[in-house]
């Protein structure tokens, strides 16, 4: 009777304490009340309860941090819906401030016009942001040399800029991505490399953007390259994180966060290969989806 008594005051009740605890708390994580209070005890029940108490608090601690980003997440689309649509509204005025014949007006129009275009920009990028997660992606085998074609149309790169686009792309060149995707991943690259391009002074440098494939066994690698200035230090210590890493002004430093993302849903990685004066070169791998080899076999025994 005492051994028994003995080995349920001291180890089988506060046990059941602590996984009594543990599913209170779990019910309920973010009321204080249900933290355990560890006793001061000395043996391993004791350090047992310090550490349940303290992973419990640790963890309503990141619960509270993470409620307070999410509700600022919230009011800052709020704010950028409501200023889109004002921005959109001044855009309106300047545009026809663009037209007065009066010469003050005409040498500050085009500025206005910019800086509102600059601004509406920089709100439509936060708040596609801001949208919930990316859809996964919906794969299919795409011409990419088609692709980087369409990339290069939307681009509308000013014919004098002096810059090069070259699609190095072999016409038969097949990956198996989402199609819209990767056409937001190549566009955000290239825009990029043009904007860093069309920002040095030096008029007899070399400007090209260039897009090539390859292939190894079911892994794609696309090389996005540019002969610009490279990445400012303050990009490269935030690359591909997003708001840190823009070094521009009226740059949200979204496009490269954005673009790693939905190399990433694809299983694949993207990265920054080379940078330096002359030369920048992104890579991305897309490996191919895995073929199920069960329903593969099971369809090739199927009579056609
Ligand atoms: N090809 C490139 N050459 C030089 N700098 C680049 C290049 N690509 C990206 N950067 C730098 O990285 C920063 C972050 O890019 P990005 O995430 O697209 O944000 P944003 O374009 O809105 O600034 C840019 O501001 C730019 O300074
Ligand atoms: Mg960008």
């Amino acid at each position: 009777m005492l051994v028994f008594y003995a080995i349920n005051r001291i180890m089988i009740r506060p046990i059941r304490t602590m996984t009594r605890s543990m599913l209170e708390f779990a019910e309920a994580p973010d009321d204080p009340a249900r933290i355990i209070r560890p006793d001061a005890r000395e043996d391993e029940i004791g350090v047992a309860e310090r550490e349940l108490a303290a992973m419990q608090s640790q963890l309503q601690r990141t619960l509270g941090e993470q409620k307070h980003l999410a509700d600022l997440g919230l009011a800052v689309s709020k704010i950028n819906h409501d200023m889109r649509n004002m921005l959109a509204a001044a855009q309106l005025m300047s545009d026809r401030l663009a037209k007065v014949m009066d010469p003050t007006a005409q040498r500050v129009a085009p500025r206005l016009v910019r800086a509102l275009d600059r601004a509406v920009s920089y709100s439509n990028g936060v708040l596609s942001y801001g949208r919930t997660q990316e859809a996964p992606p919906a794969r299919r085998r795409l011409r990419l040399r088609q692709l980087v074609d369409e990339v290069n149309e939307l681009l509308g790169i000013d014919p004098d800029a002096g810059i090069e686009f070259v699609n190095a792309v072999e016409p038969d060149f097949e990956i198996d991505a989402d199609s819209e995707q990767l056409f937001r991943v190549l566009s955000n690259l290239s825009r990029n490399a043009i904007q860093a391009m069309s920002g040095e002074q030096e008029g007899t440098l070399v400007r090209r953007l260039s897009v090539h494939a390859d292939r190894t066994g079911t892994i794609c690698r696309i090389l996005v390259e540019d002969t610009g200035p490279g990445l400012p230090p303050k990009a490269r210590e935030h690359l591909f994180t997003a708001f840190r890493g823009s070094a521009r002004s009226g740059g949200t430093g979204l496009g490269l966060a954005i673009a790693h993302e939905l190399v990433r849903a694809h299983g694949g990685t993207l990265e920054l290969m080379e940078s330096r004066g002359g030369r920048t070169v992104f890579s991305i791998t897309i490996p191919d989806q895995p073929v199920d080899l069960d329903a593969a076999r099971d369809a090739l025994r199927r009579p056609a």
